[in-house]
């Protein structure tokens, strides 16, 4: 099973980071988004985590170009015809990625390894969509993708040991550390640090502290490197929201209830960092 060619699908913050990534170890990469626009703006980001690097003085020019010039731009899902990984990061909704994984099932060579970034939604449900359940795996990468080291590595129900072994030999290519974890909701990571944020809204939310004393209190009490709401308005209020709602329904526990306040902060709008506004307000 040896990847050559790598297709990402959405060109989004995490769709463009794992281009990157790729393209940085040596694969050629097609990227793929439904819009022209939308893959010029992955694109321009990759430029300019790479121009970074450049100025840094970490790589040259030559090979900042080398990199982009392996990076293929697509609006057409038939590019997957030549792919041996596609990776899906799309939009986090079931229907949609069922939808792209049926139709990747019936293009990509019979041989292909398909694979999702999706950070909580079941993997087994998502191979179902295909014909080929046992060539489906979950590929969880961590944002920002450049950055981050861990990608958890999900095996669904009939995910073959060859895929995953495939997976695993891949992830260390790209200079990132493989963690098998089987198929529950929000996996490992999001099992854990998504009821840590829910839990942070909760204490904003009843009036134990402000924000700013929260996130101090994390960063500074427990070392870790963003407090829990900056970490939140930096992922995503929806996202956020959308990961309680999946462990809340897939586990009906109601200690994955969602926090009222995150609730009402989405319904306005409010969604971090990429609307300007969360828990703070951006520039
Ligand atoms: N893309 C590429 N590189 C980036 C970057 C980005 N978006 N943001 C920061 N960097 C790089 C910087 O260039 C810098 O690189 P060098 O050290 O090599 O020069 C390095 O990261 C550190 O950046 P800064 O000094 O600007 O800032 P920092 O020290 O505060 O680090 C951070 C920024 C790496 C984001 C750090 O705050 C951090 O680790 N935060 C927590 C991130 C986290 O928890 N991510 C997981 C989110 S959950 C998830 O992704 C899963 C899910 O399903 C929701």
């Amino acid at each position: 099973m040896e990847i050559k060619k790598v297709m990402v699908i959405g060109a989004g913050q995490m769709g463009s980071g794992i281009a990157q990534v790729c393209a940085m170890a040596g694969f050629s990469v097609i990227l793929q988004d439904l819009k022209e626009e939308f893959l010029e703006r992955g694109f321009a980001g990759i430029a300019k985590n790479l121009q970074r690097q450049v100025d840094k003085e970490r790589m040259t020019g030559a090979d900042k170009e080398e990199i982009l010039n392996r990076i293929e731009r697509s609006t057409a899902i038939s590019s997957a015809g030549e792919a041996d990984l596609i990776i899906e990061a799309a939009i986090e909704n079931m229907e949609i990625k069922k939808q792209i994984f049926a139709q990747l099932d019936e293009i990509a060579p019979q041989s292909a390894i398909l694979a999702t970034n999706t950070s909580s939604l079941p993997i087994t449900e998502i191979a179902a969509a295909t014909k080929r359940p046992g060539k489906v795996i979950g590929m969880h990468f961590m944002n920002p993708v450049p950055v981050m080291k861990l990608v958890e590595i999900i095996r669904g129900l009939a995910t073959e040991d060859e895929v995953y072994a495939a997976v695993e030999e891949m992830t260390r290519k790209l200079q990132k550390v493989p963690v098998e974890v089987n198929d529950f909701p929000g996996f490992v990571s999001n099992r854990i640090l998504m009821p840590m944020i829910n839990e942070a809204i909760y204490t904003l939310y009843e009036g134990v502290a402000s924000h700013e004393a929260i996130d101090e209190v994390m960063k500074l009490g427990m070392n870790h490197p963003m407090g829990p709401l900056t970490l939140a308005d930096f992922i995503g209020l929806d996202t956020c929201l959308y990961i309680m709602e999946t462990l809340h329904e897939g586990f009906g526990d109601d200690k994955y209830r969602p926090c009222p306040l995150l609730r009402k902060y989405v319904k306005a709008g409010w969604l971090g960092k990429k609307t300007g506004r969360g828990f703070y307000e951006y520039a």
